[in-house]
């Protein structure tokens, strides 16, 4: 038997553990139709909170509703990829003959739709009231996803908002998720480009109760004819701290070292010292490597407290004036490593990121 477990970014796990709150304006969304405020929302948190399984769980709901997805991450030419799927999908479902023109100023490879004359813009626009028209009298809509919305080209952003507000106002049945980074996501709202998407709703994704973990872990293994006992269970869920991306760890690592369906303590155990190092070799060591020597100094002399602390001091023990740490702050909270804590005081955004670096700076 295979192992049940998913410790990969986006990959989508055995069971989705505590979200059914976060899916429930989006599953109304679905039966209410256009309009619907849960069909308009962003979802935020850290990495590995699980907001790309999030995505992927709204796209399945919505297939079983009927409903054609699209599912996008913010980058580069992201317009044009809408847009060509649009198309594809418009095609595959209308009776007319495809646009030609739409086609083919596509087809010509124009990477920034914003720099295309308004009248193409027009074209984008009328291309998604088609399909959104075909799809309406089919009685089911569009679901278009996007993933690290925090990386949207701004231009993109208002063009794709612009469209978005227009279906909606036809009262056509259209539904945008996003997710993000949360201070990105934040920063990206208080621009100016989307006055529109500043009322989407938000659902902020923190980490799960222990109890649903426990519960998932317990069907999980009891699914792939494993048997832990009720302390084993105990202990594994744990060793999670409702931490999404640990619950796969944790889940992997304690699965793979079941022999003949059954656990030792001492592998359990084993299995939850491994999952640690692997969220250390993995979420940790990849959201370091983006930063800069001075960031990593500054997270170093953060992971010498045990809890929230005044940048005040972290400027003081890095020698810099507090001006100088507040830009470091600023990027870090940017990058989703750390969280603003309120008062003046920074803390990690990720669980046993302070333990990791302790650890690695012995
Ligand atoms: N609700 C959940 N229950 C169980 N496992 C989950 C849940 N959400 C996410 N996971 C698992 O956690 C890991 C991280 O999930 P995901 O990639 O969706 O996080 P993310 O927030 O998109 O991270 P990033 O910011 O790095 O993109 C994956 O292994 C996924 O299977
Ligand atoms: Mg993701």
């Amino acid at each position: 038997m295979r192992n049940p477990f998913k410790p990969t970014a986006g990959a989508r796990p055995p069971l989705l553990v505590g979200r059914t709150d976060a899916l429930e304006g989006f599953r109304e969304g679905l039966e209410d139709g256009s309009g619907s405020p849960g069909l308009l929302t962003i979802f935020t948190g850290p990495r590995g909170i699980g907001k790309t399984v999030m995505l992927s769980a709204a796209e399945d709901l919505a297939r079983e509703h009927g409903w054609i997805v699209i599912s996008e991450t913010a980058t580069r030419g992201l317009m044009v990829r809408l847009a060509e799927a649009m198309i594809a999908h418009r095609d595959e479902l209308g009776d007319g003959p495809p646009n030609r023109r739409i086609t083919a100023f596509i087809a010509a490879g124009f990477g920034l739709t914003t720099e295309l004359p308004p009248e193409h813009q027009v074209a984008w626009r009328e291309l998604a009231t088609d399909l959104l028209r075909v799809l309406d009298t089919h009685a089911t809509g569009l679901l278009i996803t996007i993933d690290e919305i925090h990386a949207v080209d701004r231009g993109d952003l208002l063009e794709l908002a612009a469209v978005i507000q227009h279906l909606i106002r036809e009262d056509l049945p259209i539904s945008l998720l996003m997710a993000g980074i949360p201070k990105a996501v934040s920063d990206l709202l208080n621009e100016d480009v989307s006055t529109f998407l500043r009322r989407a709703d938000r659902i902020d994704l923190g980490d799960v109760l222990l109890s649903d973990v426990r519960a998932a872990l317990a069907r999980t293994f009891i699914d792939t004819g494993i048997s832990l006992t009720d302390t084993q269970l105990t202990r594994a869920a744990a060793a999670t701290e409702g931490y999404p991306f640990l619950i796969q760890l944790v889940g992997h690592q304690v699965w793979r070292r079941a022999v003949d369906g059954a656990l030792t303590d001492e592998a359990v155990d084993a299995g939850i010292v491994a999952a640690r190092n692997r969220l250390g070799t993995t979420v940790l060591q990849a959201s370091l490597a983006d930063l800069s020597d001075v960031d990593r100094a500054f997270l170093a002399k953060m992971a010498g407290n045990d809890g929230p602390v005044a940048l005040a001091l972290i400027a003081d023990q890095l020698g810099r004036t507090k001006k100088y740490a507040g830009v470091y702050r600023r990027r870090l909270i940017d990058a989703g490593v750390i969280v603003d804590a309120g008062w003046g005081l920074i803390d990690f955004a990720v669980p046993h990121l302070r333990a990791y670096l302790r650890a690695k700076n012995e």
